[in-house]
């Protein structure tokens, strides 16, 4: 099956650029929020972009208009009925994925692609709570997701490999590359990336290093394009804290425990970047 249409839940940081990146390649697009409100701020972010890929010459101005016009903003999970693919990008809640999964499972067309971009949480389990787990796929995107080129793709249990070909070959007509990994907590990504967060934070909260030396070093010593405490803070700490909480429950190996330091600054309201306040200051 061809697939034309692409229905995005959420216009968050993630969803938003999911919906930008489908539309600038061709798929029409509607973006789901709870409220008219939250998806119209998720379009602004992506008008920002788009002007952003355009003062740079990556697109022309032709090109940012016509992808902003494939876009249709949505607060009614019904418009995705017609939709070829989804793709849930909502918070890092196990139960509220579950919950949007039967819905949509309900409401969308018996070929749709049901896909989640969740960033550690079970695939498995998620298409467990639908009647089509073969067609239940994990499409992790990465931040800025129009600028970043991995997706990993992750097949549950249940997962068919029709679904898997499908979403590779969309990965790829976004220009993305898939790599497929397996179901288990963190899968690749944050498998690596989380603990390497996490041990950088616990060097600030032992005192072995003030948050600028730490990511200096990672900068300037192993040549990363952020340090790991920037990276904390543009992912969002509350979703740093809750993946290495996945990881933890998943293993049951007390290596995945989350630093305390980590704990406190998302129970102060430190979440980073969205916040104005993280590791640095954004005020
Ligand atoms: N939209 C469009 N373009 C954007 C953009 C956005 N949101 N953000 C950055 N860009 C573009 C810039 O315009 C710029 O384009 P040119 O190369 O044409 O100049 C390019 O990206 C680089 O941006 P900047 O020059 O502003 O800054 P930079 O060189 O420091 O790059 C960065 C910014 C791409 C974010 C880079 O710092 C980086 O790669 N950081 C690491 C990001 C990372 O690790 N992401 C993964 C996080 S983990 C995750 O997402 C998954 C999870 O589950 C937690």
């Amino acid at each position: 099956m061809q697939i034309r249409k692409v229905t995005v839940l959420g216009a968050g940081q993630m969803g938003s650029g999911i919906a930008q990146t489908f539309a600038q390649h061709g798929f029409e697009v509607v973006l789901y929020d709870i409220g008219q409100e939250q998806a119209a701020r998720g379009l602004g972010h992506i008008r920002a972009s788009l002007v952003r890929l355009a003062n740079k010459g990556r697109i022309s101005a032709e090109q940012s208009q016509a992808a902003l016009d494939r876009i249709t903003l949505s607060a009614t999970l019904a418009d995705a009925a017609d939709s070829g693919l989804v793709v849930e990008a909502a918070p890092e809640n196990l139960e509220m994925k579950k919950t949007l999964f039967r819905e949509l499972d309900r409401r969308c067309g018996p070929d749709a692609i049901l896909a989640t971009n969740t960033s550690s949480l079970p695939i498995t389990e998620i298409a467990a709570a639908t009647a089509r787990p073969e067609k239940v796929i994990g499409m992790h995107f990465m931040n800025p997701v129009p600028v970043m080129p991995l997706v990993e793709i992750i097949g549950g249990l249940r997962t068919s490999d029709d679904t898997l070909a499908s979403v590779k070959a969309l990965a790829q007509a976004i220009g993305k590359t898939a790599v497929e990994v397996r179901d288990y907590p963190g899968f690749v990504s944050n498998r690596i990336l989380m603990p390497m967060i996490n041990e950088a934070v616990y060097a600030v909260y032992e005192g072995v290093a003030l948050p600028e030396a730490v990511d200096l070093v990672m900068k300037l010593g192993m040549n990363h394009p952020m340090g790991p405490l920037a990276l904390a803070d543009f992912i969002g700490l509350d979703t740093c804290l809750a993946i290495m909480e996945t990881l933890r429950d998943g293993f049951g190996d007390s290596k995945y425990r989350a630093c305390p330091l980590l704990r406190q600054y998302v129970q102060a309201g430190w979440l980073g970047r969205k916040t104005g306040r993280g590791f640095y200051d954004y005020g």
